[in-house]
């Protein structure tokens, strides 16, 4: 609470390094980095001092593991991906002031430095233990080099630090069945030394600064997940690996060892700011180390444990940094009602939708936080996609702006009028339009940015409504005077949307202000009521969205159509789990014979059997066969089976079968004979 009333001057926001192994796609933009991007626009607009922090996450085993996938080096593997990432930033306005990347050297100098300071301090335990080894790629398996089944929630396929499925932090030891992610080989235990973090010191006061301190400031779900790791209670935990990727442990004795990747990426940010202070001849230390810095990280729920138990107990160990003031962690975004996955390619990425939609960043940014997961799981989908844009931005914001700035085009030459006298309603809207400023602003301070852009809209339905109503195109010829009033009133609306779109709508404000040919005004200036002054000339009047129509939605739903069925194929047949143990005798029972089909046909009022007669070298016997939407009965005569003729005989639509032909089926349902590849003669035995 103390976080309320404290006076800052000057904002550290940080943004999650992405993993450098892959291109980003909506649920990153959706989780982190548009609502980042959000609040420090407006904190600048307001004028606020604040840095503004990203970077790739160039170490640990999602990096190699690729790099080996692909036969190349990991530094092959961060350069494509770091300059990929870096310009689907910079393409979708989130407006970084510094984008660094862990393999840059001031990172390695800044993490071991970073290490040594607490190693100097005898923060560490050094600790011999029995680590999960591969004997066949003479390798320990660190992270996500172990998979296994998930102790909490029997994810089959969880990795020796984190389950994906239900996002808790895990050790290798914790994984039941553990298997190597190189060979798939069973690993076996060998003894390592390694330096751990004694968060057990620090779980006094974690507590007393999370658990009391934040309970009403930091959101639910990320204060629930701090609660609850606390009072399962901490364990030190090992933050060097054995691995020849990441920044070396600069400490004798610790040959092929590097720093655990979440050692080092939250350093990460300490390191882009200082890369930043050298450019701009700030003082980084402000930004990390002075008590009226305010630090925020925008993180999704799977880093939560690490921004605010781990990486604050390195920065409080270390003991001249300040701690995150807020850690505004969202939930994940789903796509079509599935789990965003790289691997399965089940995903929107950026640099492919710029492709399919050039220059809509806004209506993505738009869509993305209105439908933000900030409290839960939320789900993307196209059709909403297409209704947000088209029934939202399009039919509210954007028609209210079109109509206002055509008609002043028409009647008044694109010159602002002026106001005449003002009925009770106008005062009313201009008093309501005036009240904007402030809610957005509350809402976006406290990290709620669904809440800020829907007050946003409500702002252009006031417009649009207000435009609606006064029907100033029916007006005209009769009462020019009072247009010119309805006019102005709405060019104040519209001017006041440029600027409070800003945070969420950076394209659609520039095109907006060039469309009123107006200078941009910062956040304090929209408390103004009239932001364009009567007199002053119009831009020419454009769109600033269009309608997105049912082909380009359905190109989008086959290309994830195609994927699933890809897919399905990559991953093979579907088969069935093995049956229940039979004992030997069970299976004797069963007197299974060669036989050969002598007659066939079909059977009244029954799609799928057919009336066979077998040979069965002991007789010659009548059975009914589901088959008939299989094969036609002329073409099977002659067919050798194999049959089980010792089953109960059954009557089938009054007609007595007696035994089973043995058939094959697939993961499609198609049937097949199964028979003996020679010719053998009819009551052999089949055992
Ligand atoms: N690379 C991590 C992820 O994608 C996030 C790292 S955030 C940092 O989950 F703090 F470590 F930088
Ligand atoms: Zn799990």
């Amino acid at each position: 609470m103390e976080s309320k009333s404290k006076q800052f001057k000057r904002y550290t926001v940080t943004s999650a390094l992405p993993y450098a192994n892959g291109p980003i796609h909506i649920g990153h933009l959706a989780g982190v980095y548009v609502p980042a991007d959000i609040y420090v626009r407006y904190l600048r607009m307001t004028g606020e001092d604040v840095v503004f922090i990203g970077g790739s996450d160039e170490h640990g085993v999602p990096i190699t593991i690729k790099a080996r996938q692909q036969g190349i080096q990991p530094q092959e593997v961060v350069d494509k991906y770091h300059r990929i990432i870096k310009e689907s930033f910079a393409d979708f306005g989130i407006s970084f002031d510094v984008y660094s990347r862990t393999s840059a050297p001031i990172h390695h100098q800044t993490a071991a430095a970073f290490f040594k300071t607490l190693y100097d301090k005898g923060v560490f335990i050094e600790k011999t233990s029995q680590q999960y080894y591969d004997t066949e790629a003479g390798q320990f398996l660190a992270d996500r080099y172990i998979t296994g089944t998930c102790p909490h929630c029997s994810f089959e396929r969880a990795y020796g630090d984190q389950c994906e499925s239900c996002g808790t932090s895990l050790s290798p030891l914790d994984l039941k069945n553990p298997r190597s992610a190189l060979s798939g080989n069973v690993p076996v235990l060998k003894e390592t030394k390694h330096w751990f973090l004694p968060l057990d010191q620090a779980e006094g006061w974690l507590r007393e600064w999370i658990i009391e301190g934040h309970k009403d400031d930091w959101k639910t779900n990320v204060y629930g997940q701090c609660k609850s790791w606390i009072d399962q209670g901490l364990q030190p935990r090992a933050v060097t690996r054995d691995l020849d990727w990441g920044v070396k442990v600069p400490v004798e004795g610790a040959d092929g060892k590097v720093l655990y990747v979440w050692f080092d990426a939250p350093i990460g940010y300490i390191s882009a700011t200082r890369e930043w202070s050298e450019k701009t001849g700030k003082d980084w230390q402000l930004y990390w180390k002075s008590d009226d810095s305010k630090l925020v990280h925008f993180i999704g729920k799977d880093n939560i444990v690490f921004h605010c138990i781990i990486f604050p107990a390195m920065l409080q160990s270390e003991g001249s940094y300040i701690l995150p003031d807020n850690v505004p962690a969202n939930e994940f975004l789903n796509l079509e009602n599935d789990k965003i996955s790289t691997s399965r390619n089940w995903a929107v990425w950026l640099h492919e939708y710029l492709i399919d939609f050039p220059g809509r960043q806004d209506e993505l940014r738009y869509v993305l936080t209105a439908n933000a997961p900030e409290t839960k799981d939320n789900d993307f989908t196209w059709k909403d996609f297409q209704a947000r844009n088209n029934n939202e931005l399009l039919a509210v914001y954007g028609n209210f702006v079109n109509r206002t700035l055509v008609l002043t085009g028409k009647y008044f030459g694109g010159v602002v009028p002026a106001m005449g006298e003002l009925t009770v309603k106008d005062r009313e809207v201009l008093e309501q339009m005036d009240a904007f400023p402030e809610k957005i602003g509350a809402s976006i301070s406290l990290y709620r940015f669904r809440e800020a852009l829907n007050e946003f809209m409500n702002l252009a339905r006031l417009g649009n409504k207000y435009l609606t109503e006064n029907e100033p195109w029916k007006l005209f010829k009769t009462d020019p005077e009072r247009v010119q009033t309805i006019l102005a009133v709405s060019l104040q609306i519209v001017a006041k949307l440029m600027v409070l779109s800003e945070p969420f709508l950076p394209f659609s404000a520039a095109r907006l202000a060039t469309m009123l040919k107006s200078k941009r005004f910062n956040w304090q200036e929209a408390y103004t009521t009239v932001l364009l002054p009567a007199g002053h000339q119009l831009g020419e009047a454009g769109y600033l969205f269009t309608k997105i129509d049912d082909d380009a939605i359905e190109a989008q739903v086959q290309k994830l159509l195609d994927t699933k069925k890809a897919n399905k194929q990559a991953a093979g047949p579907e088969l069935k789990a093995q049956k229940e143990t039979i004992t030997y005798e069970q299976f004797a029972g069963m007197d299974l014979r060669t036989g050969t089909i002598v007659a066939a046909e079909v059977m009244p009022k029954a799609k799928k059997l057919l009336k066979l007669v077998v040979d069965t070298g002991l007789d010659k016997r009548t059975v009914v066969s589901g088959i008939a939407e299989h094969y036609q009965p002329e073409s099977i005569i002659g067919q050798k089976v194999v049959m089980l003729v010792n089953l109960a005989p059954r009557e089938l639509r009054g007609v007595v079968s007696q035994g089973m032909i043995l058939m094959a089926e697939n993961s499609e349902g198609k049937l097949c004979f199964v028979s003996p590849t020679t010719d053998f003669h009819n009551g052999s035995e089949v055992k």
